[in-house]
């Protein structure tokens, strides 16, 4: 399928009244792909209920959650609730009242995970283990009849678990590489999930989902930090020779992707959430250049992220075979995120405050003082995609 083409197949429903999933916590869901689950999820009312558990980290914002909030009818089976998925005392009574948790919660950003990576560790680790031995105890009131059913848990996972692909796509079953400190977490993260299932009989799915974008996207990260950058006409920092290859998800195909395998995978599995579009970064800019009007001349050479990894490229046949297809070309959700991020202005200046000044000394300071003009390579002919 090229980039300009829609899905063929339509995914089944995933609707609520079909699942025994009713009442959702949903962790880490005021950042960008937790948020637009609970949106999506919530807008289509059909009684499912969330409630959401935030630390609020720099990158957790209530605002990405205004529009349930400013629904009566969504506000009526929504709960926000601040705290630390690290915490078991805030974890615990939680778990206790729902069917499913769906764990988005983590640090996500790789360079921060390079310049600090204790936080990655706390969240992606130990918070992750506090979930699962929450499931543990709700496992044994099902023993002692106090509930039906233990909740499932859904890790979600990402593919640079894999580590750089140099050729051909990563398969489920494929070794772990990873190579970050941000990657090595979240395969710490997802392998404490199969081994409590393995070991414990918790109801767990694993989902290693590829590079997402769309609405509602932390300013620090390549779409994102271009577009808003180049509104402003500030430098737009490429990272080494800028030929490094990704496959980009929009946000909303992510999110149904991984309610379909919470209401349909199998459990102790982990499936693969390929994009629908591969390509290099440099690639990705113009386009975003194109789509603002504005000149390539704003693009630095600057000096390259440590260990960066070339390529992610995730096979999708298992999630496929599960019934799943995404629904959005890139062509159609570059335009949409260009779009929303022009009329919302004020949503990205109020994330680019705080410590974001700081972040961004440490982060690019020396490298845009050093860095250079980059020739614009000729254009890709025709994207590679899947
Ligand atoms: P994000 O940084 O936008 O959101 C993370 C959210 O988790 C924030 O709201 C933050 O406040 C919260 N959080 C962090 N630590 C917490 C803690 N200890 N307790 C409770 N809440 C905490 O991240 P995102 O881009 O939305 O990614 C969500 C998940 O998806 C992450 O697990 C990430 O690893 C994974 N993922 C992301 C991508 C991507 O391209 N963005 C791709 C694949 C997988
Ligand atoms: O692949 C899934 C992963 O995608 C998720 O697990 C992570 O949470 C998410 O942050 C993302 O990781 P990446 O490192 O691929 O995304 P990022 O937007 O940081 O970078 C995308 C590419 O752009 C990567 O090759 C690095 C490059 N880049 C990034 C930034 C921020 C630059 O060249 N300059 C930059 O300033």
């Amino acid at each position: 399928m090229s980039a300009g083409e829609t899905a063929p197949v339509a995914p089944p429903p995933t609707a609520a009244t079909s699942s025994p999933f009713t009442h959702l916590l949903v962790t880490g869901g005021a950042g960008f792909i937790g948020s637009c689950f609970v949106r999506d999820v919530l807008g289509r009312r059909d009684g499912t209920r969330i409630t959401v558990l935030d630390k609020l980290t720099y990158a957790g914002n209530r605002a990405n959650l205004a529009a349930v909030e400013n629904d009566p009818e969504q506000a009526a089976r929504f709960r926000f609730v601040q705290g630390d998925i690290a915490d078991p005392a805030v974890v615990g009574p939680l778990v206790a009242e729902t069917d499913a948790i769906v764990n988005f919660a983590a640090e996500s950003h790789v360079d921060r995970s390079i310049l600090d990576p204790e936080a990655f560790l706390r969240t992606g680790v130990i918070g992750v283990h506090v979930l699962l031995e929450a499931c543990r105890e709700e496992q044994a009131r099902v023993e002692l009849g106090e509930r039906a059913r233990a909740p499932r848990v859904l890790q979600v996972s990402t593919d640079e678990v894999y580590g750089s692909k140099d050729a051909g796509y990563s398969r489920e079953g494929d070794v772990l590489e990873p190579r970050s400190p941000y990657s090595a977490a979240k395969a710490a993260g997802e392998q404490l999930v199969r081994s409590y299932a393995v070991t414990y009989g918790t109801d767990g799915v694993v989902t290693r989902g590829s590079n997402t974008y769309g609405p509602f996207h932390h300013p620090e990260k390549l779409i994102p930090l271009f577009i808003t950058n180049a509104l402003d006409d500030l430098p737009l920092p490429l990272y080494g020779d800028g030929m490094q290859q990704r496959d980009w998800l929009y946000v909303s195909d992510h999110a149904g992707a991984i309610e379909h395998v919470l209401r349909h995978g199998a459990s102790g599995e982990t499936y693969n959430i390929p994009g629908n579009a591969e390509l290099p970064n440099r690639e990705v800019v113009a386009r975003l250049l194109e789509l603002l009007d504005k000149p390539w001349s704003l693009v630095r050479s600057v000096a390259d992220r440590p260990g960066h990894d070339r390529r992610y490229a995730m096979d999708g046949a298992k999630l496929h075979a599960l019934g799943w297809r995404n629904r959005t070309t890139f062509e159609r959700g570059l335009a949409e995120t260009v779009d929303w991020f022009r009329a919302n202005e004020a949503w990205w200046r109020a994330s680019r405050s705080g410590e974001w000044d700081a972040y961004y000394a440490r982060q690019y300071g020396t490298r845009i003082a050093g860095g250079s003009a980059m020739a614009q390579v000729a254009r890709a002919e025709s994207p590679n995609t899947r």
